[in-house]
């Protein structure tokens, strides 16, 4: 059965120093509570190797990006291997940020995933709709649409590698989160669309992350519902006790 996945994106912001003190608070934290969920942050590339080191195998550790080739002449570019070369076992991809600011497309982000699993790296992929796809009433479509894009080329084998996360655009980093009943509402829709293509079982075991102005005040109610198995948490993530904050409300 999926399980429970707490994952931090730290987008960016620290400072390296910054960063691995972050990262030796929530590793400390995490020892001394029976987490009932697995537990992530995902870094930026510069302090990959350090927080690696800092950190004990109860944490995972997660990249932000990876580029769309192995290696070569792509200045400023950082690539599945290298990623994994830290220590890095997840990698985020497809966040709104990356297809609205650097012009992600499905396509670019289809070679991201496939090398990305070619790393054994498991990729948290994200899908959402913009606030006008909300309003106007099409946000169920507009995600289907990402999902089949990105993902329905993929084995059964390769799907069930892979964790989603719904986060819809509306709500990151604004302070308005969907409501427990819109995020079940998505999740239950994604689970299905995953049933109509790779079947129950691979949908049932797939993993659904919320994610959106997520806080120690509204996880609980959200992460009760059926069909969301946890939260990928931006600003909160960058304070230790309000992260762990999330991560108890399972
Ligand atoms: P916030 O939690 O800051 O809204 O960010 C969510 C997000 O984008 C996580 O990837």
């Amino acid at each position: 059965m999926r399980k429970n996945i707490v994952a931090g994106n730290w987008k960016m912001n620290t400072t390296l120093a910054e960063g691995v003190g972050l990262a030796k608070d929530v590793n400390e934290a995490l020892k001394g509570i029976d987490a009932k969920c697995d537990v992530v942050i995902c870094v930026p590339f510069t302090h990959l190797a350090s927080v690696a080191g800092v950190i004990d195998s109860k944490l995972g550790l997660g990249a932000e990006n990876c580029a769309d080739h192995v290696k070569g002449a792509y200045t400023g570019e950082v690539s599945a291997p290298m990623v994994a070369s830290t220590g890095a076992k997840y990698v985020i991809l497809g966040h709104s940020e990356r297809r609205q600011y650097y012009g992600e497309t499905s396509e670019i982000l289809k070679t991201k995933v496939n090398l990305a699993l070619a790393e054994n790296l498991t990729p948290i992929f994200c899908i959402g709709e913009v606030l006008e796809e909300r309003e106007n009433g099409t946000f169920l479509d507009v995600v289907t649409k990402q999902i089949e894009e990105a993902l329905f080329d993929l084995s059964a084998e390769d799907f069930g590698k892979l964790i989603l996360a719904y986060e819809p655009v509306w709500a990151i980093g604004t302070g308005k989160t969907a409501t427990a009943e819109q995020a079940e509402e998505m999740h239950a829709h994604i689970r299905s669309v995953i049933a109509g293509k790779y079947g129950q079982e691979v949908a049932d075991n797939c993993s659904i992350l919320y994610g959106g102005s997520c806080k120690p005040s509204n996880a609980k109610e959200i992460f009760e519902k059926p069909n969301v198995d946890g939260g990928l948490i931006g600003g909160a993530a960058l304070d230790c006790a309000s992260f762990m904050g999330i991560v108890t409300a399972f």
